[in-house]
């Protein structure tokens, strides 16, 4: 999908801002995430850690959980921010790769400065998709 700059920075802003809502006391890495659906709505999410650590959660799943729990589950790009630009981990891109092998991810530092621009696809090749269980 072609996305201009003006859409690319409206929504790592948006990453940027819900950011400073992450629940981090354990990592102090703090990550936002601003998830675009196809009907041109926005959800955010922030990483949300938890004293029992493997119970935290991602920025990018809460987005894209909050999402499909109000019925949106199609997706044309993601936004995600770090301190310094870091990557979306493992289990977030398959969580990305359910929705959509085409999402764009926009890859973000907490300055708004982009990183990268990939897709899911770029981003977890070979992904097990719900295709497979047909
Ligand atoms: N984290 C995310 O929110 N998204 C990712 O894709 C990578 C990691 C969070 C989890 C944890 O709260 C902190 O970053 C450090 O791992």
């Amino acid at each position: 999908m072609d996305l201009n700059n003006d859409e690319r920075q409206t929504l790592i802003k948006q990453a940027v801002e819900i950011r400073k809502r992450a629940y981090v006391p354990y990592s102090n890495y703090p990550v936002g995430a601003a998830v675009r659906t196809k009907s041109g709505k926005v959800f955010t999410g922030v990483n949300i850690e938890n004293a029992a650590y493997p119970q935290t959660m991602c920025a990018e799943r809460v987005a894209i959980f909050k999402a499909v729990s109000e019925g949106e589950s199609e997706f044309d790009v993601i936004a995600v921010v770090t301190n310094n630009g870091g990557s979306p981990c493992g289990g977030c891109r398959q969580v990305m790769a359910e929705f959509g092998l085409d999402t764009v991810v926009l890859i973000a530092d907490g300055d708004g400065n982009l990183h990268k621009e990939l897709t899911v696809a770029d981003l977890l090749p070979e992904a097990f998709t719900p295709k497979h269980l047909q």
